[in-house]
C-alpha cells in the first residue's frame, strides 16, 4: 500500500507492508536512523519520536496510521548547524553515555519543555518514566533538562537542577486529540485500498481511554502500549 507521511517538514510517499511499522518505516524506508529502535516491546523508550508534537514509541505504531500526519525525529533537532537547546544540555550535564537510549530522551523532553517550559524535578522524572537508560542514573538526564530550561529562560534563573525549585505549575492537560482519527484514516485507506469489501473494519468505539498506542502521558507518568 502507499502511505504518505510528513516526517520532518517534508512529505514521503512509500509503498510499503500495512504491517510496517513507524520505527522500521523511519529507519528502513527513510534512512533516519536516528530513531533507535530496542526492546520492540514497547518497553525501553529508546523508539521515541513525535507524532504532532507528541511523544510516541514508533514501535507501537504501524506507518500506515501515520498517514496525513507529522512525524518529527531527532534529525530533526539540529538546524543549519545549530544544536537545539536540549542537545547541548545533555552535551553540558552530561546526560548520556552510551547513547543508546538518547534519541528518545531527547524527543521525549524536548516535547516536555514545548509544553512545560519550567518542569520541577519530579515532573521531568514523570516525563521520562516511559523510558529507559541503563548508563546514567538519570541524574545527569535530569540535570540536562533542568540546564535546558533555564537556558531557554522558560525556568527562574539559578533555580539550579530543579533543587530549589518553586511550586511546580500543573502541567498542561493532554490534547485530547485521541487515537481515534488516526485509526479512522487506517480503516479509510484499508477501504480504499481493498478490492471487494465495502464495509471497513469497525473503528473502536468512542471512549477515548488514556490507552493510547505509544504516547507518554505526562501526568500518569505511564507510557501506553
Ligand atoms: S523499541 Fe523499545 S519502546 Fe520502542
Ligand atoms: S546512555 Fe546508555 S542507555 Fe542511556
Amino acid at each position: 500500500m502507499n502511505v504518505t507521511v510528513e516526517v520532518n517538514g517534508k512529505e514521503y510517499t512509500k509503498d510499503i507492508e500495512p504491517r510496517v511499522l513507524l520505527v522500521h518505516f523511519l529507519r528502513d524506508h527513510l534512512d533516519l536512523t536516528g530513531t533507535h529502535w530496542g526492546c520492540d516491546t514497547s518497553n525501553c523508550g529508546a523508539c521515541v519520536v513525535q507524532l504532532d508534537g507528541r511523544p510516541t514509541k514508533s514501535c507501537t505504531i504501524l506507518a500506515a496510521m501515520c498517514e496525513g500526519h507529522k512525524v518529527r525525529t531527532v534529525e530533526a533537532l539540529e538546524v543549519d548547524g545549530q544544536l537545539d537547546t536540549i542537545q547541548e544540555a545533555f552535551h553540558e550535564e552530561h546526560g548520556l553515555q552510551c547513547g543508546f537510549c538518547t534519541p528518545g530522551m531527547l524527543m521525549t523532553t524536548r516535547a516536555l519543555l514545548d509544553e512545560n517550559p519550567d518542569p520541577t524535578e519530579h515532573e521531568i522524572r514523570e516525563a521520562i518514566s516511559g523510558a529507559i537508560c541503563r548508563c546514567t542514573g538519570y541524574k545527569n538526564i535530569v540535570n540536562a533538562v533542568r540546564w535546558a530550561a533555564e537556558h531557554e529562560g522558560g525556568a527562574k534563573a539559578g533555580a539550579g537542577n530543579g533543587a530549589s525549585r518553586k511550586a511546580a505549575p500543573a502541567p498542561a492537560a493532554p490534547k485530547a486529540e485521541p487515537f481515534q482519527p488516526i485509526a479512522a484514516a487506517f480503516a479509510a485507506k484499508a477501504a480504499a485500498t481493498a478490492t471487494a469489501e465495502p464495509a471497513a473494519p469497525e473503528a473502536p468505539a468512542a471512549e477515548p481511554t488514556p490507552t493510547e498506542p505509544g504516547r507518554i502521558v505526562w501526568q500518569s507518568s505511564k507510557t501506553t502500549k
